[in-house]
């Protein structure tokens, strides 16, 4: 493929409580990134609600795009493909996405270009750090998905490590809930955490035999959970500034702990992280602190490209695009699928 002109994408993202568009150029430089978030709405019930999110998705999409279009100055005719997320995520939320994006790719005669949630997470650094090219090894950890990768190319990864239950975020929203704070918990513990003392509430460290780059999240959440509920039985309350700081100590511990054990026995010097867990204040503190000592270089997103968001899956797209990945009509939306698969 002839890539001298710059390739401009247009891409959508709608796997689960935001709705975004972006147009990116050349998989580097974002020309609009347009976001609208269901949270207010899902906060009221604890969580995302998928029958909810899938409806406010057809509500809110064709705006999406078209201000996505609008902030980029061009029209449907100038972009060279359209992009989606296909896989993973709520199936009713992609659906939404795949189908709009499949309309506009008949409508406009533009190849169509799927794309893998977590791969798009790890496409978020090419945006911030535009320097950074594979091979490097990246922790992405995000409120469905808790998974160490190589990535060897960019459309070629190796999964390293994984959850064996839960993922890092979904505790973090667990135990956040339980406390009383709204959904999405994970960053508002973060904030009370940054307050608190983390020694005060000591926690497990769980490790899984045989498998130094595997976690194991559930036990550490229960383990929380009992401090929490033990304390209302007795009729008291937990600190929670403490409890934040404890759990948050704890969780990230296992997080950087396999990685960079992974990048040790792996022999990685270049270190990524990606997903809406890799915005948490003490996981990037400590990983700097880590990689500078150890010589590591740490490529990190920018806050606003950790959540979900369409920039990420502009940048992802077009690499996809290069390497010939493209689909026809018939692509379908998928609740799983590894990253390994693409
Ligand atoms: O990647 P993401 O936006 O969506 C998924 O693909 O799942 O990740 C969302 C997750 C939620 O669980 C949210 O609580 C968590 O990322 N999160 C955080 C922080 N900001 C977002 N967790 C810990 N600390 C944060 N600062
Ligand atoms: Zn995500």
């Amino acid at each position: 493929m002839n890539t001298d002109k710059p390739i401009k994408i247009l891409a959508i993202e709608s796997s689960c409580d935001e709705t975004a568009a972006a147009v990116v150029e050349d998989g580097r430089r974002v020309l609009s990134n347009v976001v609208v978030s269901q949270i207010d709405e899902h906060k009221l019930y604890g969580g995302v609600v998928p029958e909810i999110a899938s409806r406010r998705h057809v509500e809110a999409i064709t705006g999406v795009v078209d201000k996505a279009l609008e902030d980029a100055k061009l029209a449907l005719s100038d972009v060279d493909a359209i992009a989606v997320t296909y896989a993973p995520g709520l199936i009713g939320a992609l659906l939404v996405g795949v189908n709009f994006a499949k309309g506009l790719s008949y409508a406009a005669k533009k190849p169509l270009v799927p794309v893998h949630h977590l791969r798009s997470h790890i496409a978020s650094n090419y945006i911030t750090n535009t320097e950074l090219e594979p091979p490097f090894l990246c922790l992405v950890v995000s409120g469905g998905h808790s998974h160490i990768v190589a990535v060897d190319d960019y459309t070629k990864m190796r999964i390293i490590g994984k959850t064996r239950d839960d993922a890092a975020g979904e505790v973090f929203d667990k135990v956040a809930r339980t406390i009383g704070m709204p959904y999405p918990g994970g960053v508002n513990l973060d904030k009370k955490a940054e307050l608190g003392n983390d020694a005060a509430y000591p926690m497990p460290h769980p490790r899984i035999p045989d498998a130094p780059y595997d976690f194991s999240f559930s036990g550490l959440k229960t383990a929380a959970l009992n401090v929490i509920n033990n304390a209302r039985m007795k009729g008291g309350e937990v600190d929670v500034q403490d409890l934040s700081a404890s759990y948050r100590r704890a969780v990230v511990g296992c997080l950087t702990e396999n990685f960079i054990k992974a990048a040790e026995d792996l022999g990685y010097k270049k270190l990524v992280i990606a997903g809406g867990v890799s915005a948490n204040t003490l996981l990037r503190r400590e990983l700097e602190r880590i990689c500078g000592e150890k010589g590591f270089t740490l490529c990190k997103p920018e806050l606003k490209y950790c959540g979900d968001n369409g920039a990420m899956v502009g940048a992802q797209a077009y690499y996809e695009y290069i390497s010939g990945n493209t689909a026809d009509l018939s692509l379908n939306a998928a609740a799983t699928k590894s990253i390994e698969e693409g």
